[in-house]
C-alpha cells in the first residue's frame, strides 16, 4: 500500500502516521488476532479510530468493516469519535463513588455543559466516567491527561477546570 494519504491537518504532505500505522501492520500481518494491536496503534497515533484510516486497516487485514466495528465498539478503550484535548477521568469506583464521585461528575457537566461520554463542542474536553484508578486512598479522586486530582470536594472543580481553560 501506498502512504498517500493526505496529512490530518489538510495540507498535502503524507501523513506521517499511516507510515508508523504500516509498520505495525506489517509485523502482525501473519499474526492470528492482529486486530487489537493494530487497533490499539491507530487509537494510539489518532487518539481515536478515524473511518478513513480503519478502511486501510481492513484492506490491509483483510477483515471486513463490520468486524473491525463490533471489536471497536466492544472494548471501552476504543474510541470511534474523536475526544477533547483534555481527558477528564472521574473515578466511579466503590471509595470514590461513597465519598461523592457523583457530585463531582454533576459539577463538572454543568460547568462544561456536556454528559459523560460527550466532548465540548470547542474539542477541548471530554468527560469520562472509569473503575477503580487504585488511588482509593485520595478518594474521590479524578484525572486530567495524566494529572491526577484527589479528596475533591464539587468547590474544587472550577478551579482544576480553570487550569486547562
Ligand atoms: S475507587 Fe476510586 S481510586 Fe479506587
Amino acid at each position: 500500500m501506498s502512504n498517500e494519504k493526505n496529512c490530518c491537518c489538510g495540507c498535502s504532505q503524507e501523513d506521517p502516521r499511516l507510515a508508523e500505522l504500516m509498520e505495525t501492520i506489517d509485523k502482525n500481518r501473519e499474526t492470528k488476532g492482529a486486530l487489537i494491536p493494530v487497533l490499539h496503534k491507530v487509537q494510539t497515533l489518532y487518539g481515536y479510530l478515524p473511518e478513513d484510516v480503519l478502511q486501510v486497516v481492513s484492506e490491509e487485514l483483510d477483515v471486513p468493516m463490520t468486524e473491525i466495528y463490533g471489536v471497536a465498539s466492544f472494548y471501552s478503550i476504543f474510541s470511534l469519535e474523536p475526544k477533547g484535548e483534555h481527558i477528564i477521568r472521574v473515578c466511579l469506583g466503590t471509595a470514590c463513588y461513597v465519598k461523592g464521585a457523583q457530585l463531582l461528575i454533576d459539577e463538572i457537566s454543568k460547568d462544561l455543559k456536556i454528559e459523560v461520554g460527550q466532548t465540548t463542542p470547542d474539542g477541548k474536553f471530554t468527560l469520562e466516567a472509569c473503575r477503580c484508578l487504585g488511588a482509593c486512598g485520595l478518594a474521590p479522586v479524578l484525572t486530567v491527561g495524566e494529572k491526577v486530582y484527589g479528596r475533591l470536594v464539587p468547590e474544587s472543580i472550577p478551579g482544576i477546570l480553570a487550569e486547562y481553560k
